[in-house]
Protein backbone atom coordinates (compact mmCIF):
# COMPACT_ATOMS: atom_id res chain seq x y z
CA UNK A 1 0.00 0.00 0.00
CA UNK A 2 1.46 3.00 -1.18
CA UNK A 3 -0.60 6.70 0.20
CA UNK A 4 0.89 8.35 -2.48
CA UNK A 5 -0.85 6.33 -4.85
CA UNK A 6 -3.82 4.85 -2.81
CA UNK A 7 -5.86 6.99 -0.20
CA UNK A 8 -4.78 10.07 -1.64
CA UNK A 9 -5.60 9.44 -4.80
CA UNK A 10 -9.12 8.70 -4.12
CA UNK A 11 -9.28 11.91 -2.07
CA UNK A 12 -8.04 13.76 -4.76
CA UNK A 13 -10.46 12.01 -7.50
CA UNK A 14 -13.67 12.75 -5.08
CA UNK A 15 -12.24 16.33 -4.64
CA UNK A 16 -11.60 16.84 -8.51
CA UNK A 17 -15.52 15.96 -9.26
CA UNK A 18 -16.08 18.33 -6.68
CA UNK A 19 -14.09 21.48 -8.03
CA UNK A 20 -14.22 20.40 -11.65
CA UNK A 21 -14.76 23.55 -13.16
CA UNK A 22 -15.78 24.55 -17.10
CA UNK A 23 -13.62 26.77 -18.99
CA UNK A 24 -13.30 30.16 -18.67
CA UNK A 25 -14.32 30.24 -15.26
CA UNK A 26 -13.10 33.28 -12.99
CA UNK A 27 -10.65 30.83 -11.15
CA UNK A 28 -9.82 29.00 -14.26
CA UNK A 29 -8.63 33.03 -15.38
CA UNK A 30 -7.24 34.20 -12.27
CA UNK A 31 -4.79 31.04 -12.39
CA UNK A 32 -3.91 31.87 -16.15
CA UNK A 33 -2.88 35.62 -14.45
CA UNK A 34 -1.30 34.70 -12.00
CA UNK A 35 1.49 32.41 -14.08
CA UNK A 36 0.93 34.34 -17.33
CA UNK A 37 1.93 37.81 -15.09
CA UNK A 38 4.74 35.85 -13.29
CA UNK A 39 8.36 36.95 -15.05
CA UNK A 40 12.19 37.01 -12.86
CA UNK A 41 12.48 40.33 -11.77
CA UNK A 42 15.23 41.62 -10.92
CA UNK A 43 14.89 45.38 -9.58
CA UNK A 44 12.11 45.54 -6.60
CA UNK A 45 10.60 48.68 -5.21
CA UNK A 46 11.00 50.07 -1.69
CA UNK A 47 7.32 48.24 -0.98
CA UNK A 48 7.88 46.23 2.05
CA UNK A 49 6.12 42.90 2.45
CA UNK A 50 4.03 42.38 5.03
CA UNK A 51 4.71 39.85 7.18
CA UNK A 52 1.10 38.14 7.23
CA UNK A 53 1.25 38.11 3.89
CA UNK A 54 4.79 36.47 3.45
CA UNK A 55 3.44 34.26 5.87
CA UNK A 56 0.72 33.14 3.74
CA UNK A 57 3.20 32.62 0.58
CA UNK A 58 4.75 30.26 2.29
CA UNK A 59 2.08 28.68 3.71
CA UNK A 60 0.78 27.84 0.39
CA UNK A 61 4.27 27.31 -0.66
CA UNK A 62 4.01 23.89 2.23
CA UNK A 63 0.73 23.03 0.25
CA UNK A 64 2.99 21.49 -2.75
CA UNK A 65 2.47 18.16 -3.68
CA UNK A 66 5.56 16.39 -1.82
CA UNK A 67 6.55 12.51 -1.90
CA UNK A 68 4.49 10.56 1.01
CA UNK A 69 3.96 13.78 2.67
CA UNK A 70 7.82 13.90 4.18
CA UNK A 71 7.78 17.64 3.36
CA UNK A 72 11.76 17.86 3.58
CA UNK A 73 11.70 21.67 2.91
CA UNK A 74 12.62 24.53 4.69
CA UNK A 75 12.59 28.48 4.28
CA UNK A 76 15.53 31.05 5.93
CA UNK A 77 13.98 34.71 5.49
CA UNK A 78 16.96 36.18 6.10
CA UNK A 79 15.81 39.28 7.65
CA UNK A 80 18.57 40.27 10.17
CA UNK A 81 20.44 43.12 8.72
CA UNK A 82 23.89 41.98 8.59
CA UNK A 83 22.78 38.51 7.52
CA UNK A 84 21.11 40.63 5.26
CA UNK A 85 24.53 42.28 3.57
CA UNK A 86 26.17 38.92 3.46
CA UNK A 87 23.86 36.91 1.42
CA UNK A 88 23.43 39.59 -1.08
CA UNK A 89 27.23 39.76 -1.52
CA UNK A 90 26.90 35.76 -1.43
CA UNK A 91 24.08 36.13 -4.04
CA UNK A 92 27.09 37.58 -6.15
CA UNK A 93 25.60 41.28 -5.17
CA UNK A 94 22.68 40.30 -8.13
CA UNK A 95 20.32 43.34 -8.31
CA UNK A 96 17.52 40.57 -7.52
CA UNK A 97 18.75 40.28 -4.30
CA UNK A 98 19.89 43.62 -3.21
CA UNK A 99 16.56 45.32 -4.31
CA UNK A 100 14.21 42.72 -3.02
CA UNK A 101 12.51 43.48 0.15
CA UNK A 102 12.63 39.93 1.60
CA UNK A 103 15.42 37.62 0.58
CA UNK A 104 14.35 33.98 1.06
CA UNK A 105 16.80 30.56 1.20
CA UNK A 106 14.93 27.66 -0.17
CA UNK A 107 16.24 24.80 1.37
CA UNK A 108 16.05 20.79 0.61
CA UNK A 109 16.60 18.23 3.89
CA UNK A 110 17.98 15.03 3.16
CA UNK A 111 18.20 13.97 6.77
CA UNK A 112 14.22 14.57 7.94
CA UNK A 113 12.33 11.38 6.10
CA UNK A 114 13.41 9.74 9.36
CA UNK A 115 11.74 12.84 11.77
CA UNK A 116 9.20 13.53 9.57
CA UNK A 117 7.80 9.84 9.08
CA UNK A 118 7.42 9.62 12.74
CA UNK A 119 5.79 13.04 13.31
CA UNK A 120 2.85 11.95 10.73
CA UNK A 121 1.99 9.52 12.17
CA UNK A 122 1.70 11.50 15.53
CA UNK A 123 -0.40 14.15 13.58
CA UNK A 124 -2.11 12.06 11.33
CA UNK A 125 -5.46 13.72 10.87
CA UNK A 126 -7.43 10.31 10.94
CA UNK A 127 -7.78 8.51 14.57
CA UNK A 128 -6.74 5.85 15.01
CA UNK A 129 -4.14 5.96 12.48
CA UNK A 130 -4.90 3.13 9.72
CA UNK A 131 -2.68 -0.26 10.30
CA UNK A 132 -1.53 0.18 6.38
CA UNK A 133 -0.37 4.05 7.09
CA UNK A 134 1.22 3.07 10.43
CA UNK A 135 2.97 -0.23 8.15
CA UNK A 136 4.14 2.03 5.50
CA UNK A 137 5.83 5.09 7.83
CA UNK A 138 7.60 2.78 9.65
CA UNK A 139 8.30 0.20 7.36
CA UNK A 140 8.52 1.42 3.52
CA UNK A 141 9.40 4.54 4.28
CA UNK A 142 12.55 3.66 6.15
CA UNK A 143 13.43 0.47 3.31
CA UNK A 144 13.19 3.76 0.69
CA UNK A 145 15.90 5.37 2.33
CA UNK A 146 17.67 3.58 4.85
CA UNK A 147 21.34 3.09 3.23
CA UNK A 148 22.87 1.91 6.36
CA UNK A 149 26.87 2.27 6.95
CA UNK A 150 29.10 2.71 3.78
CA UNK A 151 26.03 1.86 1.54
CA UNK A 152 25.49 -1.55 2.91
CA UNK A 153 21.49 -1.91 3.17
CA UNK A 154 21.68 -0.26 -0.35
CA UNK A 155 23.61 -2.86 -1.87
CA UNK A 156 21.41 -5.64 -0.72
CA UNK A 157 18.20 -3.32 -1.67
CA UNK A 158 19.80 -3.20 -5.22
CA UNK A 159 20.08 -6.82 -5.39
CA UNK A 160 16.68 -7.61 -4.08
CA UNK A 161 15.15 -5.30 -6.61
CA UNK A 162 16.60 -6.99 -9.16
CA UNK A 163 15.26 -9.98 -8.34
CA UNK A 164 11.87 -8.44 -7.40
CA UNK A 165 11.44 -6.64 -10.85
CA UNK A 166 12.27 -9.66 -12.47
CA UNK A 167 10.17 -12.62 -10.48
CA UNK A 168 7.15 -9.67 -9.94
CA UNK A 169 7.54 -7.30 -12.33
CA UNK A 170 7.55 -3.29 -11.97
CA UNK A 171 8.85 -2.27 -9.04
CA UNK A 172 9.75 1.52 -7.66
CA UNK A 173 13.32 1.94 -6.82
CA UNK A 174 14.22 2.98 -3.33
CA UNK A 175 17.35 5.62 -2.85
CA UNK A 176 19.97 3.86 -2.43
CA UNK A 177 22.81 7.10 -2.41
CA UNK A 178 22.96 10.41 -0.64
CA UNK A 179 22.73 11.72 -4.24
CA UNK A 180 19.55 9.68 -4.58
CA UNK A 181 17.93 11.14 -1.57
CA UNK A 182 19.44 14.91 -2.45
CA UNK A 183 17.50 14.37 -5.74
CA UNK A 184 14.50 13.38 -3.50
CA UNK A 185 14.32 16.47 -1.47
CA UNK A 186 15.39 18.58 -4.37
CA UNK A 187 12.34 17.90 -6.08
CA UNK A 188 10.24 18.18 -3.65
CA UNK A 189 11.20 21.36 -2.26
CA UNK A 190 11.06 22.87 -5.87
CA UNK A 191 7.86 22.14 -6.21
CA UNK A 192 7.34 24.51 -2.95
CA UNK A 193 9.27 26.98 -4.63
CA UNK A 194 7.57 27.37 -7.64
CA UNK A 195 3.66 27.42 -5.26
CA UNK A 196 6.13 30.64 -3.40
CA UNK A 197 6.59 32.39 -6.60
CA UNK A 198 3.25 32.18 -7.76
CA UNK A 199 1.88 32.72 -4.34
CA UNK A 200 3.42 35.94 -4.64
CA UNK A 201 2.29 37.04 -7.73
CA UNK A 202 -0.90 36.18 -6.57
CA UNK A 203 -0.43 38.17 -3.52
CA UNK A 204 0.76 41.64 -6.48
CA UNK A 205 4.48 40.82 -5.35
CA UNK A 206 7.42 39.71 -7.47
CA UNK A 207 10.22 36.89 -7.49
CA UNK A 208 13.33 36.10 -8.73
CA UNK A 209 14.71 32.49 -7.82
CA UNK A 210 18.81 32.45 -8.01
CA UNK A 211 20.92 29.52 -8.86
CA UNK A 212 23.40 32.01 -9.06
CA UNK A 213 25.19 32.17 -4.94
CA UNK A 214 27.61 30.74 -3.62
CA UNK A 215 26.37 27.94 -1.11
CA UNK A 216 29.31 26.70 0.57
CA UNK A 217 29.47 30.97 1.91
CA UNK A 218 25.82 30.77 2.36
CA UNK A 219 25.30 27.47 4.49
CA UNK A 220 28.01 29.01 6.34
CA UNK A 221 25.90 32.38 6.81
CA UNK A 222 22.70 30.13 7.73
CA UNK A 223 24.64 27.76 9.45
CA UNK A 224 23.51 24.83 7.64
CA UNK A 225 24.37 21.09 8.15
CA UNK A 226 25.78 18.85 5.11
CA UNK A 227 22.03 17.40 4.90
CA UNK A 228 20.22 20.78 4.14
CA UNK A 229 20.60 21.68 0.70
CA UNK A 230 20.24 25.32 -0.58
CA UNK A 231 18.25 24.69 -3.69
CA UNK A 232 17.92 28.15 -4.51
CA UNK A 233 17.69 31.76 -3.10
CA UNK A 234 14.74 33.86 -3.99
CA UNK A 235 14.70 37.23 -3.92
CA UNK A 236 10.74 38.92 -3.62
CA UNK A 237 9.39 42.44 -3.39
CA UNK A 238 7.02 44.52 -5.58
CA UNK A 239 8.34 45.03 -9.27
CA UNK A 240 9.87 47.80 -9.84
CA UNK A 241 9.29 49.72 -13.28
CA UNK A 242 12.55 48.66 -14.76
CA UNK A 243 12.44 45.09 -12.89
CA UNK A 244 12.11 43.31 -16.07
CA UNK A 245 14.99 42.92 -17.99
CA UNK A 246 13.85 41.42 -21.32
CA UNK A 247 10.59 40.13 -23.05
CA UNK A 248 9.13 36.35 -22.16
CA UNK A 249 9.58 33.27 -24.30
CA UNK A 250 9.35 30.10 -24.38
CA UNK A 251 10.37 27.15 -27.48
CA UNK A 252 7.31 25.32 -29.01
CA UNK A 253 5.41 23.01 -27.28
CA UNK A 254 5.92 20.26 -29.79
CA UNK A 255 9.70 20.78 -28.65
CA UNK A 256 9.06 19.23 -25.53
CA UNK A 257 5.45 17.32 -25.44
CA UNK A 258 5.37 13.76 -26.58
CA UNK A 259 2.19 12.17 -27.23
CA UNK A 260 3.24 8.54 -26.76
C1 LIG B 1 16.87 27.36 -10.77
C2 LIG B 1 16.87 28.76 -11.33
C3 LIG B 1 17.97 29.55 -11.16
C4 LIG B 1 17.97 30.87 -11.64
N1 LIG B 1 19.02 31.69 -11.36
C5 LIG B 1 18.95 32.99 -11.68
C6 LIG B 1 19.94 33.88 -11.23
O1 LIG B 1 20.89 33.54 -10.54
N2 LIG B 1 19.82 35.19 -11.58
C7 LIG B 1 18.78 35.66 -12.33
O2 LIG B 1 18.73 36.85 -12.58
N3 LIG B 1 17.79 34.82 -12.74
C8 LIG B 1 17.85 33.51 -12.43
N4 LIG B 1 16.83 32.67 -12.79
C9 LIG B 1 15.70 33.18 -13.55
C10 LIG B 1 15.72 32.72 -15.01
O3 LIG B 1 16.72 33.40 -15.71
C11 LIG B 1 14.32 32.96 -15.60
O4 LIG B 1 13.39 32.18 -14.92
C12 LIG B 1 14.26 32.62 -17.11
O5 LIG B 1 15.11 33.45 -17.86
C13 LIG B 1 12.85 32.76 -17.65
O6 LIG B 1 12.32 34.05 -17.39
P1 LIG B 1 10.96 34.26 -16.57
O7 LIG B 1 11.16 33.64 -15.22
O8 LIG B 1 10.79 35.76 -16.47
O9 LIG B 1 9.87 33.59 -17.33
C14 LIG B 1 16.84 31.36 -12.35
C15 LIG B 1 15.73 30.53 -12.53
C16 LIG B 1 15.74 29.26 -12.02
C17 LIG B 1 14.50 28.41 -12.16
Amino acid sequence: MNPDTDNQANAQASSQEKFATPDNTPQLQAFREVVESRRSVRRFTDTPIPDDVLADCLRLAMLAPNSSNLQPWEFYVIDDADKRKRAVKNCMNQNAAKTAARLIAVVARTDVWHDHAKQILREYPDKPVPKKVKDYYTKVVAMDFLRGPANVVSAAKWGATQVVRRVKGPIKSPYYTFEDTKNWATNNTALAAENLMLALRAHGFDSCPMGGFDEPAMKRLLNLSDDQHIIMMIGAGERADNGVYNSQFRFDQKQFVHYV
